[in-house]
């Protein structure tokens, strides 16, 4: 199988200085910086973490609005944090890298995780989504935007052009079923999937507490 982490890697290591004036596909991910900043502005919270934070737009853009909320950025390319650590430079911020499927932080640490046109670049969705249930908090929110495309170009892409000729690390685009068993099946219960413009679509769901979340939370309260 290919090496799509390491693909992923190099590519966006390439792109990071032009990252945020590209005229190709990078450009796409400009048109859903507000929905999904609305998205997580919709409800009240004390810290994020952004998966795939690339050069750190979301959080400079959250950062005006919601000052004293703790931002953590996380990317696989090393390049792209580079650019996010020299543009946004504030002590409620912080970038590391790090792999979407292997997180780097303790249990319980968030209030919301984003991750915004990543997902279709990880070969094992399935950690990502039991790391991102690993690392918020009971209820917290997971919101996903990425790519919408219909079914013959879907299968187009996911079993002809990202196994066999695009060389840039994405692996698969998701359909609605996908997405909506992926957080069901990993804790997660979704509360939205909307279809945005350009072809992107718009998740959130929230951690499920577990039965040991409970637990700590009734000795907490006696
Ligand atoms: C299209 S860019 C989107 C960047 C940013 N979210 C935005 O909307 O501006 C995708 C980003 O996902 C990152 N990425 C890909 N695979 C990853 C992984 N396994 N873990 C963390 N980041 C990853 C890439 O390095 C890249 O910066």
């Amino acid at each position: 199988m290919k090496d799509y982490k390491e693909l992923s890697r190099i590519e966006f290591n390439k792109q990071a200085e032009k990252f945020d004036t590209a005229e190709n596909c990078y450009k796409l991910c400009q048109d859903s910086y507000d929905p999904a900043n609305e998205e997580i502005k919709s409800k009240t919270f004390n810290d994020l973490l952004d998966i795939g934070c690339g050069t750190g737009n979301t959080i400079a853009m959250l950062l005006k609005d919601l000052p004293n909320v703790k931002y953590t950025g996380i990317d696989l390319a090393e390049k792209m944090i580079e650019v996010a650590k020299k543009k946004v430079v504030n002590e409620n911020v912080t970038f590391v890298v790090g792999d979407a499927e292997n997180l780097p932080f303790e249990d319980n640490s968030f209030d919301v995780i984003l991750c915004k046109e990543s997902i279709h670049h990880y070969p094992n969705p399935e950690k990502f989504f039991q790391e991102s249930y690993r690392v918020l908090r009971p209820n917290g929110r997971l919101v996903i935007v990425d790519m919408r495309i219909n079914a013959p170009i879907r299968a187009l892409w996911n079993h002809v052009l990202f196994p066999y000729v695009i060389k840039m690390g994405d692996c698969h685009v998701f359909n609605e079923t996908e997405i909506r068993d992926l957080y069901t099946n990993n804790g997660f219960e979704v509360t939205k999937y909307d279809a945005l413009p350009k072809l992107r679509f718009l998740s959130s769901g929230f951690k499920k507490p577990s039965k040991v979340d409970d637990n700590i939370t009734q000795e907490k309260e006696q």
